[in-house]
């Protein structure tokens, strides 16, 4: 069996540098490296009103926004299916049938949800953590229904950061249940990490441990020349590195880990031929004499140049939103077809097929015949 890669992003917000070097830029390679039968992405606005139920209009926003950030970021719509969730409706059904297969308990266990839970302020005021009833259901059961993303096309490898593991290893053992309850229908996903560490968690501007949208330290995909600009010259350094002469520390550093992330080869001799390597600068930064200024001006420079063909792609699909969504529907229809397919081999396995079984209605006849 052949390779199928599935990821998806929830449209709280636009897509920032993080979710860049730790998923899009990896898709994009995948997507043109080849050697896959399929490939989907897609926009999780189910999920993402699992906890935005009340902002509706800001969900709908945003799939266009990160509809808007695929494209940019070179995603082909003739080599990769792109999707909206909620416009495929057998997920649902697919869901409601993994439901059966999880227990609340496990559920519970799920660190994710967990972190989640406290981080979203459901739990009950005064308890360290509570499935109490401040937690809406579809938040709770939200790991089943990412469970029925990754099945409905069979996925066999999932682009994510790790925080999704444990929602991988969820779906694992809800494909072998299925399996061995009802017949080897599912095929267990694995994960697909970047490989490079900078890129796994990058840390906000500020130095906070993520980038992240509710931190306000992001640099967007979206975001102008000057903006770029601001934000890269006002970036948390080392706060020990006062003086230019004074010994620098490289570890954590968000200059540094951001170089990591983005940095080539090529770069020194484009943008700072007094050095050959990143090396040779994080060299120079811890024994010191080399300033912060410097560092984020080379910074700036490679972000600058990463950020040029995806400003030019994204202007160029803002003047034709139709076609934007001509894809996604497009997409749609080929994932739901795709889904049908899974749920059509699903249902045969659970005996809930009943118009398609002959055999059934004929032996039921023959049972009450006199
Ligand atoms: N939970 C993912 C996130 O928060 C989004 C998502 C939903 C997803 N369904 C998925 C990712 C299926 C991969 C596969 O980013």
């Amino acid at each position: 069996m052949g390779k199928v890669i599935l990821t998806g992003d929830r449209p709280t917000g636009k897509l920032h540098l993080g979710h860049y070097v730790g998923s899009l830029r990896g898709r994009v390679e995948l997507q043109n490296a080849g050697g896959y039968d399929r490939m989907f992405v897609f926009i999780a606005d189910v999920q993402a009103l699992t906890d935005n139920a009340a902002n509706p209009e800001k969900v709908r926003q945003n799939v266009l926004e990160v509809a808007l950030d695929y494209l940019s970021v070179g995603l082909d719509p003739d080599k990769v299916t792109i999707f909206i969730q909620s416009m495929v409706p057998q997920l649902h059904e697919i869901t409601q049938y993994f439901s059966n297969l999880v227990t609340v308990a496990r559920l519970q266990r799920n660190p994710t949800v967990k972190t989640e839970i406290k981080m979203r302020g459901f739990g009950e005021e005064g308890q360290e953590l509570s499935f109490g009833s401040g937690v809406p259901v579809g938040f709770f059961t939200y790991p089943i229904s990412q469970a029925a993303d990754i099945c409905f096309c069979k996925a066999t490898t999932v682009p994510v950061g790790e925080d999704q593991e444990p929602m991988l290893e969820q779906c694992r053992e809800i494909v072998r249940s299925f399996n061995s309850t009802y017949g080897p229908v599912l095929v267990e996903p694995e994960i697909l990490l970047p490989s490079n560490t900078a890129c796994r968690r990058l840390p906000g501007t500020d130095g906070k441990a993520k980038m992240s949208k509710s931190l306000g330290n992001c640099i967007y995909l979206s975001d102008d020349p000057s903006e770029v600009k601001k934000k890269v010259m006002s970036m948390f350094t080392d706060p020990g590195h006062l003086r230019v002469e004074d010994p620098g520390k490289v570890e954590g550093n968000p200059v540094f880990v951001y170089l990591d992330a983005f940095c080539e080869a090529s770069d020194f001799e484009r943008f700072w031929p007094d050095y050959a390597s990143l090396d040779e600068v994080k060299d120079h930064y811890r024994r010191g004499g080399l300033g912060d200024v410097k560092c984020k001006k080379f910074l700036l420079n490679v972000l600058n140049d990463r950020l040029e063909p995806i400003r030019a792609r994204r202007h160029q699909w803002e003047q034709d939103i139709p076609g934007v969504y001509d894809i996604l529907r497009k997409g749609s229809a080929e994932a739901e077809k795709v889904a049908a397919q899974t749920l059509y081999e699903m249902r045969e396995a659970m005996k809930i097929n009943y118009f398609n079984d002959a055999a059934l209605i004929a032996e039921q006849a023959e049972k009450y015949r006199r």
